[in-house]
């Protein structure tokens, strides 16, 4: 497999669930703490060896290009006080080899399609996706986990953790055989089943290595679950051509894109990283 540059992050979504916070501020910029929710996902690709971040934005969503700029008044700002450690925080939110490029999904016709929007600039390469609510606390992180895995393996790999049977109908849901300790070869996906009809309670998360087949596939997938255009129906099709993995990834995830999950992530990482 070549090596994986890109990663591409479907910023596009509307945030409902955090109304009003969200109505004027994209949910991606909500903070754990001091750092928001996306520079958390981007830090993440950085350290898997990516150097483009392709974000698929929407409207309302300015904030997000304004945080990976420069803010040159803000800089001067800071340096004519002397803050020299914000100073640094601000200048350095991405390291200098990494480039941003934004692209719009103008309609929100689901998340396979908003990772359809980045085929032409993602092109005939393997790429990461990163869904942002997903902030995940990982020794190794979990992108590189998953970068290692894709290449161990030779082909498309999403991560997944296992869920209680009652919340199976809240994710992709994969089954297969097992390869080793963490690896299944996936034979089933499946978004969002009902507890009754789960192949099992492996849960994909928001982080897969795609290869780049994956376009031609998504751009036959129908409309899926919830009358969207589903990343999960677009890798099913992938399946019947290429292997596609799952990797049960080291780490603990919190679901920031519920208020519970928010606020569990605020409290560990105030306490774990901010001596809160
Ligand atoms: C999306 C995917 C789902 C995946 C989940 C992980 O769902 O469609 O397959 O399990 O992300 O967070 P969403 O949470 O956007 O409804």
């Amino acid at each position: 497999m070549k090596p994986i540059r890109k990663a591409v992050f479907p910023v596009a979504g509307l945030g409902t669930r955090f109304l009003p916070a969200t109505k004027a501020m994209p949910k991606e910029m909500l903070p754990i703490v001091d750092k928001p929710l996306i520079q958390y996902a981007v830090e993440e690709a950085v350290a898997a060896g990516v150097t483009e971040l392709i974000f698929v934005t929407g409207r309302n969503k300015r904030a997000i290009e304004d945080h990976f700029d420069s803010a040159p008044e803000l800089e001067k700002e800071l340096e004519n006080k002397n803050k020299l450690d914000m100073l640094e925080q601000v200048r350095h939110v991405i390291p200098s080899h990494v480039n941003c490029i934004y692209t719009r999904q103008s309609r929100a016709l689901g998340l396979g399609h908003a990772v359809l929007c980045a085929a032409p600039i993602v092109g005939n390469e393997p790429f990461l996706v990163l869904l942002a609510d997903d902030l995940i606390d990982a020794t190794t992180p979990v992108s590189r986990q998953l970068v290692e895995a894709a290449h161990q393996y030779n082909g498309s790999i999403v991560a997944t953790q296992n869920v209680d049977r009652s919340e199976t109908n809240k994710y992709g849901i994969v089954a297969g055989e097992v390869l080793d300790a963490n690896t299944i070869r996936v034979s089933r996906i499946v978004e969002k089943p009902a507890p009754e009809n789960a192949p099992s309670t492996q849960a994909v998360v928001g982080r897969y290595v795609l290869e780049p087949e994956i376009f031609d596939h998504l751009r036959r997938t129908q409309a899926g679950v919830g009358g969207e255009i589903q990343l999960t129906d677009g890798i099913a099709s992938l399946m019947e051509s290429r292997a596609v993995y799952a990797y049960q990834y080291e780490g603990t995830r919190y679901d920031c894109g519920s208020k519970a999950g928010f606020f569990h992530a605020t409290l560990e990482f105030g306490r774990k990283y901010h001596g809160l």
